[in-house]
């Protein structure tokens, strides 16, 4: 049987780097597509290494629906994972319509180049961001939508987009994977997390401090309603993430459909509890001091993930121990990522 062709929007950036690697394992073909703005040609240079053979890319930006297109000339694209985007919530306060015109227009164009050329299999990765501030938990799938930065509003617009592009034509076969908070690396140590500058995000910041990059961690809130104060969320191994994408893949073979699902852990873990973890891990102290809280974050957020297991036949297996563990091999072989 021929293998299936996948087109990885993205797929030198963190989740993307994960999930290709995960995808050739599982017999398909991937076909990478990145421009390059928040990951390097090094990523590249270690997938190969680690899957021991070449892997197409192109340097494209996929607002340019030319090149785009022609990139589906030269390959029979079955499917296409969609994790091109800027993701910083902080920068698109800052630049909310560079984030818009990335994020939105870069999905419209993919979407229309993949009309042209009779490809409806699509999977998308949205946030659970698009959930807002929750006023319960664990957030299911139904739960209303709302966006609090032009980042969000992005995933919710796209959400809406590709529900609309269902609704008119039911020959699509998409997945929307509501991704809650990505952490870790790929067992090797060769792949990982490689921000630019530094971190906004807890989980590499954590790690910088561990490796010398940061001198300390600054603790956003100590007096939110939680178990010791800190902010609670969904922390979930990047391969585990990388294999819900190719269950929905299989499951969108078996029909036209339009799927929503949670990846998560359904487990919150507090800041102070992740600083403890990852010391565990790695052996090193994380100094750190309280401050303020954050604008814009919230208390507590974890997901309700009975739906993608009963769905998807999907489930997390790494546990916060090895989410450490992992970030730390990674860091420590790689001080300064791709770099
Ligand atoms: P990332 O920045 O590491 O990867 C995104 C990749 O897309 C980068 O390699 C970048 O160079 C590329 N890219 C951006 N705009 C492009 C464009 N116009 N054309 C071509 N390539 C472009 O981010 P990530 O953490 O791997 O996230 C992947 C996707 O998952 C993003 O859409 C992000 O919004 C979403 N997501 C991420 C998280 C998270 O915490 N990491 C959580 C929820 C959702
Ligand atoms: C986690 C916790 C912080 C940094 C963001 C996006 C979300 C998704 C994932 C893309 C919070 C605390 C953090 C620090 C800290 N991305 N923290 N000191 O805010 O849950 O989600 O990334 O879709 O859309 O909003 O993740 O890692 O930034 O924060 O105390 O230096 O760590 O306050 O409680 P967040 P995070």
């Amino acid at each position: 049987m021929n293998k299936k062709s996948i087109l990885i929007t993205g797929g030198l950036g963190y989740i993307g780097s994960h999930t290709s690697i995960e995808l050739i394992e599982a017999g398909f073909k991937i076909i990478i597509v990145d421009n390059l703005c928040n990951s390097s040609m090094e990523s590249l240079n270690r997938l190969k290494k680690l899957v021991k053979s070449d892997i197409p890319f192109y340097n494209i930006d996929i607002r340019n629906k030319d090149k785009l297109h022609q990139v589906f000339h030269e390959n029979n694209i079955d499917g296409v994972i969609h994790f091109a985007g800027l993701k910083s919530v902080n920068e698109s306060i800052e630049k909310p319509i560079e984030y818009y015109d990335n994020n939105i227009n870069g999905a419209i164009s993919l979407i229309e180049v993949m009309k042209i050329n009779n490809c409806k299999t699509l999977v998308f990765s949205s946030s659970a961001s698009v959930y807002g501030n929750p006023k319960s938990l664990p957030i299911t799938e139904n739960f209303p939508l709302s966006a609090t930065n032009p980042y969000g509003n992005s995933k919710l617009f796209i959400e809406a987009i590709l529900q609309d592009l269902y609704r008119s034509d039911n020959n699509w076969r998409i997945s929307l994977l509501r991704y809650f908070n990505p952490v870790g690396a790929h067992k090797s140590g060769l792949i990982g997390e490689s921000p630019n500058g530094t971190p906004n995000n807890l989980m590499p910041f954590i790690s910088q401090v561990a490796v010398g990059n940061l001198k300390k961690l600054k603790v956003f809130g100590a007096d939110y309603e939680t178990i010791d104060g800190t902010g609670v969320r969904d922390y979930i191994h990047v391969t585990d993430l990388a294999k819900g994408h190719i269950k929905a893949l299989i499951f969108l073979e078996k029909k036209s459909q339009l799927l929503i699902a949670n990846l998560g852990t359904g487990i919150g873990h507090s800041v102070l509890e992740m600083i403890e973890a990852f010391e565990k891990a790695s052996g090193c102290e994380i100094p750190f001091e309280i401050v303020g809280r954050r604008e814009g974050d919230i208390a507590k957020c974890f997901a309700d993930v009975t739906f993608a297991k009963k769905t998807i036949g999907w489930k997390a297996k790494h546990n916060l121990k090895e989410m450490c563990e992992d970030t730390w091999k990674w860091q420590s072989l790689n001080p300064n990522g791709f770099q």
